[in-house]
């Protein structure tokens, strides 16, 4: 290194650990919510709830942090931004200490995308699964549609990103200054002719305070939203009939897994049932009767009550009290193959409760399946 050259710390080891903090929580969360099996939900959730915590601390320490790091020093305008934009084209970009105007446009549009993502997966979470700190505020169909938003994001999300590393490779070829490296030990060289910049040190009490007075705010918020009950989650009462008589086969299915219109033909159609005769004595079928049609899908709100019903007509015309020939049961299973039903702890498709350990209760929630090794 020449003498002229001067070397300077522009990244601060806070920005470093959320810049690298954050690429590995996004790619947990992208690749857990694409390729893991659905058991690993909650890795998911986590890496969503770490994402967060980190965008929001990069807002604060947007305000207080070390020179560079701060907003102000990297909020262009137009016109800078599109003088880079059309040097960028004309392959001669000149140097910036901090953020160039495509990089900090990139920062704005990522950590826009990464609160959305993160505030529609907890709609999601809420909605669908009836988990997280939204379970009682947001419906199914809500949490459903947010579903679709959180993918749409994700797919923008992903753009962003290969724009964001083909970027950095341009500009390091471009300018030979190693952005990465600088992303790791902190240090930029200042080109010769220039001077290095007055910086202003970070605030870290500052911004402590503000992150603490943030995180008791939302803390709140979020306390508030979590102590009410999970919506569509109905006080399902025992009875003794149906667990012991119904029981008796197979599990007694939990009630919501059936709209009223199903339980009610199955209730009178014992004789027949699938091939067996399940009848009962005639007070003893009413009373069960009576107990799912309290409890049937249409009294919950939860995944399956909702998915479950369903019913399509080509596969259902001979039962259509069949939960597993309802189409969502065929989706979320035609990748399990005919030889895991035929594992002896399970031996059936019918025995839910083999792979869902929390088939009892009708939630089906993803962290709570186990398909058994044999
Ligand atoms: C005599 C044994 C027997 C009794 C008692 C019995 N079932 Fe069944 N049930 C079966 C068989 C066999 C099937 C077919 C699925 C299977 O192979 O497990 C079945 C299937 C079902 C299914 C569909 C499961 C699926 O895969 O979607 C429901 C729902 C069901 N029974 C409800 C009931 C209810 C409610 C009662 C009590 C009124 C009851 N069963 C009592 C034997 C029985
Ligand atoms: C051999 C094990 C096995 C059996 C038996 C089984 N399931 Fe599943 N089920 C799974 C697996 C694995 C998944 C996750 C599929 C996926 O990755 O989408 C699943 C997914 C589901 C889901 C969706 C959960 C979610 O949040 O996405 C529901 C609801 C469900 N099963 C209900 C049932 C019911 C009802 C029965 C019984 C009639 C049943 N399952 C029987 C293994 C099983």
């Amino acid at each position: 290194m020449s003498d002229q050259q001067i070397k300077i710390r522009v990244w601060d080891l806070p920005v470093r650990i959320f810049h690298w903090g954050l690429v590995g929580f996004v790619a947990t969360g992208l690749i857990t919510g694409f390729f893991s099996p659905e058991w690993w939900m909650g890795i998911h959730v986590w890496a969503g709830y770490g994402t967060v915590l980190l965008v929001v601390f990069r807002l604060v320490w947007g305000v207080f942090g070390s020179e560079f790091s701060r907003f102000e020093t990297f909020s262009f305008t137009p016109a800078e931004i599109i003088a880079h934009i059309r040097e960028l084209i004309f392959l001669r970009p000149h140097h910036f200490i901090g953020h160039n105007p495509a990089g900090a446009m990139m920062i704005f549009a990522l950590v826009f995308i990464l609160s959305a993502i993160t505030l529609s997966g907890l709609l999601v979470l809420g909605g669908e699964e009836n988990q997280g700190p939204l379970a009682g505020a947001i419906n199914y169909w809500v949490g459903d549609f947010a579903g679709e938003v959180h993918l749409v994001l994700t797919i923008i999300l992903m753009v962003l990103i290969s724009l964001h590393i083909m970027g950095v490779f341009i500009e390091t070829r471009l300018t030979r200054e190693n952005l990465i490296k600088s992303m790791v030990d902190g240090y930029k060289i200042i080109p010769h002719g220039k001077s290095a910049p007055e910086r202003r040190l970070s605030r870290p009490l500052a911004a402590a305070a503000c992150l603490l007075a943030f995180a008791s705010l939302a803390g709140s918020v979020l306390w508030a939203f979590s102590i009410m009950p999970p919506s569509g989650i109905t006080q399902l009462a025992i009875n003794e009939d149906y667990t012991t008589e119904c029981g008796d086969c197979h599990e007694a299915y939990h009630p919501s897994l059936l709209p009223r219109a199903s339980w009610a033909m199955l209730m009178v159609n014992l004789e027949d049932h699938f091939g067996e005769d399940a009848s009962l004595d005639q007070d003893i079928t009413a009373g069960i009767a009576s107990h799912l049609d309290s409890y049937a899908a249409e009294a919950w709100d939860t995944e399956a009550s909702n998915r479950f019903s369903i019913l399509s007509p080509e596969l259902l015309l001979p039962a259509p009290y069949q939960i597993s020939a309802t189409p969502y049961w065929q989706r979320k299973h035609e990748d399990i193959s005919a030889e895991v039903f035929k594992r002896k702890s399970i031996a059936n498709k019918s025995n839910c409760a083999s792979c869902h350990r929390d088939a009892a209760t009708g939630h089906f929630h993803d962290q709570a399946i186990n398909i058994p090794e044999k």
